[in-house]
């Protein structure tokens, strides 16, 4: 039966793939025209769903993702490998486990002067950074422990080694509402006046899950129909991603609808969902048109991304950098493609790079945008965000661009090309014909 699933799917995809390339070429967008259909992108056609709308699966009740891979190992070992099923774990009293045939992980140690036996869950751990949460439930703090509660792991291209930094000195209790918890566990649930409060009776916690990280059911929905009549094919799959992704994926819920939240100069983590919606050209799109969503965009780059750039975009050119390769003097290397310029880090989740990696004027956090879309104007990362810096600035068609700082200045900067330093102004200024043949 596996092998049957499969080869469904591959077809689907060679579908999907030749439509999109059909549609382009048919509205002349490529060769800089405007799209007849005003921009909007038509969806390509999926394969069929039998439940394409009810995330509950008729009432059903979780049966976890081990159970999901008796019939499904393939699917499961991919999914293992993505952070979505890294991104919590129960330590069990000792250093949590990542799947072997992955390098890079690790939390070796917690935080200076615990032990393992003090440390109930882990966060993360596998593609930014860790932090780490105590036996009552509560996130730990440097203002509550006094000593640096977050570890990094290493990231070469912002330049960051792994150790442990200081995390919300000024506080004391980080507690876990359901509502920070229901996007790292799998059948959360809040708290109910006549049920459990709390995992584990751990007062920090707010509400239960079923299973911890965000395992098969929490896009499929429980599968205790599923199991026993798998025929009947009655599990939520979520094409869109109108539900699954922008459940967790949306940035932050104090928010007005649709923007993109912000801290300390950077987008704030996981937002892609608004990031998208303010992009312009892809503002339509699902997830899934560029990601599969059972493969890591860190540990399986080439093949989570089903669609590149090019696949769409036949006939844009590198903007002068074809061929050309990144080299910094701390011995990371970067061969320039789409994504170096129309995806750059700005948006954080643990780490940013230091002056000294990328020079006093350079923005660069830890996560990439899918805003996609640069500005030309002279502006730097002060008129990328509101004055209070509490969300990026959008146009009225709810429009976002990028700026100079956060796109070039990575790069070019005193430290990595002191001959091709540039400020704000400058990069702008040639930004403007960066994509013209000369
Ligand atoms: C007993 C074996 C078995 C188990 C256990 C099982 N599945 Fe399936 N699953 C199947 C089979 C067989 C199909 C294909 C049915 C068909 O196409 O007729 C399927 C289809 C699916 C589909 C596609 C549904 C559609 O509309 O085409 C999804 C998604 C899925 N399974 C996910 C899961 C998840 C998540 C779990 C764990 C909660 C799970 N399965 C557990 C056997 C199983
Ligand atoms: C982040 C959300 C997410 C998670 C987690 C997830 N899936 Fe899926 N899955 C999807 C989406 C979306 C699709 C729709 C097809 C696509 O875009 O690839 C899908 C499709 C499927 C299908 C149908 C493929 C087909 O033949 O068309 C199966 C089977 C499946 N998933 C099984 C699993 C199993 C088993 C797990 C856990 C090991 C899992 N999924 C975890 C989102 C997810
Ligand atoms: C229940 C919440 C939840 C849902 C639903 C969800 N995500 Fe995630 N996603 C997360 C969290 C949390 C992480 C960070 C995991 C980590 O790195 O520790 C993440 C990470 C990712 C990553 C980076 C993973 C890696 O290994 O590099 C991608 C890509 C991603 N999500 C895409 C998607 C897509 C596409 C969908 C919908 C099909 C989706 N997510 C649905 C919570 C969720
Ligand atoms: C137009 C294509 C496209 C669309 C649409 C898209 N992504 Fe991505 N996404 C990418 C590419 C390409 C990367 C990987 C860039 C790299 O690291 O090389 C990526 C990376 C990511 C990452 C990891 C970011 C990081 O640096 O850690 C997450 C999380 C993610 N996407 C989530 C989503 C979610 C959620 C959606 C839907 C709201 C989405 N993406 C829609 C192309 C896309
Ligand atoms: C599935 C097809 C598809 C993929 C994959 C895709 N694009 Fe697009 N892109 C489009 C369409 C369609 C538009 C809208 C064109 C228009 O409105 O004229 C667009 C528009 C854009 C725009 C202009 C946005 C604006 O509104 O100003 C940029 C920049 C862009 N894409 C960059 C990228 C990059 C970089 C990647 C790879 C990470 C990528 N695209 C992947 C289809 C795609
Ligand atoms: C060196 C940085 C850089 C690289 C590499 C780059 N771009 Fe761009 N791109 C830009 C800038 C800057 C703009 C805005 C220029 C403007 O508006 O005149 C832009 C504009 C665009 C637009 C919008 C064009 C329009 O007329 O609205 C698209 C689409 C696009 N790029 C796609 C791509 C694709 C696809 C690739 C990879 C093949 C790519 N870019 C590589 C810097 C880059
Ligand atoms: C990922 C790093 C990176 C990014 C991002 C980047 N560049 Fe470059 N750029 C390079 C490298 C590497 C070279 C080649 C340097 C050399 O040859 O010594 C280069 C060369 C150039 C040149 C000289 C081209 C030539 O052929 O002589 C210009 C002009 C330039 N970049 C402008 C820009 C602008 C403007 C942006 C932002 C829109 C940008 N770059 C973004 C890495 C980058």
């Amino acid at each position: 039966m596996h092998e049957r699933h499969r080869d469904r799917r591959q077809c689907s995809l060679k579908g999907r793939v030749l439509i999109i390339s059909t549609l382009c070429v048919a509205c002349g967008i490529w060769s800089g025209l405007v799209c007849p259909s005003g921009g909007a992108f038509p969806a390509p056609s999926l394969p069929i769903y039998n439940n394409a709308s009810d995330p509950t699966n008729a009432g059903a009740s979780y049966v976890t993702s081990a159970s999901c891979a008796a019939c499904h190992p393939s699917f499961f070992e991919l999914h293992n490998r993505h952070g979505h099923a890294q991104a919590f774990q129960s330590t069990n009293g000792s250093a949590p486990v990542y799947p072997a045939d992955v390098e890079g992980p690790g939390v070796p140690d917690p935080p200076p002067g615990f032990d393992w036996s003090q440390i109930a869950y882990v966060l993360g751990g596998y593609t930014k950074g860790a932090y780490f949460i105590n036996l009552d439930g509560f996130l730990m703090t440097t203002g509550g422990t006094g000593t640096s509660t977050r570890w990094n792991l290493a990231n070469a291209a912002n330049g960051t080694a792994p150790g442990f930094t200081p995390y919300e000195p000024a506080l004391v209790n980080l507690s876990l509402p359901h509502e920070v918890n229901r996007r790292f566990t799998t059948g959360a649930q809040a708290p109910q006046p006549m049920g459990p409060l709390s995992q584990d009776s751990r007062p920090g916690i707010g509400g239960t899950w079923v299973e911890a990280g965000v395992q098969c059911e929490a896009c499929h929905g429980p599968g205790s129909n599923h199991v026993p009549r798998p025929a009947a094919r009655d599990l939520f799959v979520d094409s869109s991603g109108a539900q699954s992704c922008r459940n967790c994926h949306s940035g932050s819920p104090g928010l007005e609808e649709g923007a993109i939240p912000a801290r300390d100069g950077f987008i704030s983590a996981r937002s892609e969902w608004v990031e998208l919606k303010a992009s312009g050209g892809h503002a339509s799109f699902a997830c899934t048109f560029c990601h599969d969503p059972h493969r890591s965009t860190t540990y399986d780059r080439t093949n989570a991304i089903r669609n590149q750039c090019r696949a769409c975009h036949t006939t844009e050119n590198m903007a002068l950098h074809d061929g050309k390769v990144f080299t910094h003097p701390n011995g990371y290397t970067e061969v320039l493609s789409c994504e170096s310029c129309h995806m750059p880090f700005a948006g954080r989740v643990v780490s940013a790079a230091a002056p000294e990696v990328v020079g006093p004027l350079a923005r660069m956090g830890d996560s990439r945008t899918h805003i996609f879309r640069i500005t030309t104007d002279p502006i730097d990362y002060t008129g990328f965000f509101t004055p209070d810096g509490s969300q990026v600035v959008r146009d009225a068609q709810g429009k976002a661009a990028l700026t100079a700082d956060f796109v070039c200045l990575r790069c070019h900067n005193d430290v990595a090309l002191p001959n091709l330093s540039f400020s704000v102004d400058r990069a702008s200024e040639i930004a403007i014909g960066v994509h013209r043949e000369f």
